[in-house]
């Protein structure tokens, strides 16, 4: 149930959020009061105003949590385990997209897949459908009636994959146009993305037909990149005179400022410098690389080369629907400072999306997407880092979710 909330309420429990650049000077406020009218944040204070409350005293206030790389086909496909990728590619997942060739099966899982994300406190998902452009418009419609932020886009592939999910560039084409005139930039709060599934399983023409509609279109971009080594070596394989798998995409016309490249794991540095020159940002999926065991992503690498870094549940790679859950790998994969683990949930998603002067941090003026958490464990403690890593490491019950200050979830 979506309620609306135009009127002025000011909501009250610990508010903490996160601002500045995570290589550097990263600012944490902490607030008790924040104003919401229209959808917007009017005012955060320590002072009680006047008007209508509502009251979240015993609760942890944060940003929405963004989850920058999800497969909404995926979602009943979690903890099938398999010695790699490719072979899990094709023994679960491809038969498991393939049914989404059902309208009423895509609307199904659509509903369960965005409330599902909602009461974990997603406010903003990026996200991959199947191949079929039905399943993809159903996707952003029950998208759009939830409520929440979300890119979303149809996966592309015309090779080495079943030839039921396979499109060819001419068809493509005008299947991206029909959904990015009906959905990109509807409501505010959806957009589109071409979505080029990975190099091993798209031709050059069609990654070259995808990044032409890109930026003709203004549409954002996502893909895998370097997430396993066999992987790497079977992109060498199809593009023998490319030198590296991001050039790949660079030579498609695919990376630009509004691309997200899920895992990048095993990168070279000259890949790293690429990344950036493009203003290309990674999303970290560490559940997704333990569980298919992947490898670790080098994240103290990336942030050298000034690289902006999100977090992606990568469902169903990844296990876990909730971003705190996908938090905690975070922390394990690379020693991290609560502080910083939440920046890249929150301005490293919207950063990503170039959507960080409108949410990601609670501040005056940005949207009101925020999600109300009572950490696992209630510390003793009042000290902020200790409240972050028990949230962190041992997560919490989300006590309700909000978009634009509509509340799109509450726990009973
Ligand atoms: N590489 C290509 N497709 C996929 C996918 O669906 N999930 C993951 N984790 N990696 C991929
Ligand atoms: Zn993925």
């Amino acid at each position: 149930m979506v309620t609306e909330l135009t009127d002025r309420v000011t909501y009250c429990g610990r508010i903490i959020t996160f601002e500045g650049d995570a290589s550097g000077s990263l600012r944490v406020r902490e607030a008790r009061y924040m104003t919401v009218e229209g959808g917007r944040i009017v005012e955060i204070s320590n002072d009680r105003p006047s008007g209508d409350l509502v009251d979240y005293s015993d609760h942890v206030i944060l940003p929405g949590f963004i989850d920058t790389h999800v497969h909404l086909p995926q979602l009943h496909e979690r903890a099938r385990i398999s010695d790699s990728l490719l072979e899990w590619l094709e023994r679960y997942i491809f038969p498991a997209e393939m049914r989404f060739s059902d309208p009423d099966y895509a609307e199904k899982v659509s509903r369960e897949f965005f409330a599902e994300l909602v009461s974990k406190g997603t406010t903003t998902a990026v996200v991959f459908s199947s191949s079929h452009e039905e399943a993809t418009d159903v996707a952003l419609r029950v998208a759009a009636e939830t409520g929440l932020r979300a890119v979303i886009g149809q996966v592309l592939m015309d090779r080495n994959g079943p030839e039921e999910l396979l499109t060819t560039p001419e068809e493509a084409g005008p299947s991206i146009r029909r959904l990015a005139e009906r959905w990109h930039g509807y409501g505010g709060r959806l957009y589109y993305a071409v979505t080029p599934r990975f190099a091993v399983s798209c031709s050059m023409e069609l990654m070259k037909t995808a990044g032409a509609l890109a930026r003709e279109m203004g549409l954002y971009v996502q893909t895998h990149l370097s997430e396993q080594v066999e992987e790497v070596e079977t992109v060498r394989r199809l593009f023998p005179d490319v030198p590296t798998y991001t050039e790949v995409y660079d030579r498609a016309g695919l990376l630009g400022p509004r691309t997200l490249v899920a895992h990048a794991i095993h990168l070279s540095d000259r890949e790293r410098r690429l990344l950036k020159r493009r203003g290309s940002s990674i999303a970290h999926c560490p559940s997704s690389n333990f569980f298919l065991h992947s490898g670790v992503m080098n994240l103290r690498r990336h942030l050298s080369f000034g690289l902006n870094v999100a977090l992606g549940s990568d469902v169903a790679a990844g296990p876990f629907t909730s971003m705190l859950d996908v938090l905690r790998d975070a922390y394990y994969a690379n020693f991290m400072r609560p502080e910083e683990a939440f920046y890249m949930l929150t301005m490293g998603g919207a950063r990503a999306l170039g959507m960080d002067d409108i949410i990601g941090s609670l501040e005056r003026g940005k949207q009101a997407d925020f999600v109300v958490v009572k950490p696992t464990t209630v510390s003793d403690s009042d000290d902020t880092t200790e409240v972050l890593s028990s949230l962190m490491i041992l997560g919490g019950d989300v006590k309700a979710t909000y978009v634009a200050g509509r509340r799109l979830w509450e726990a009973a």
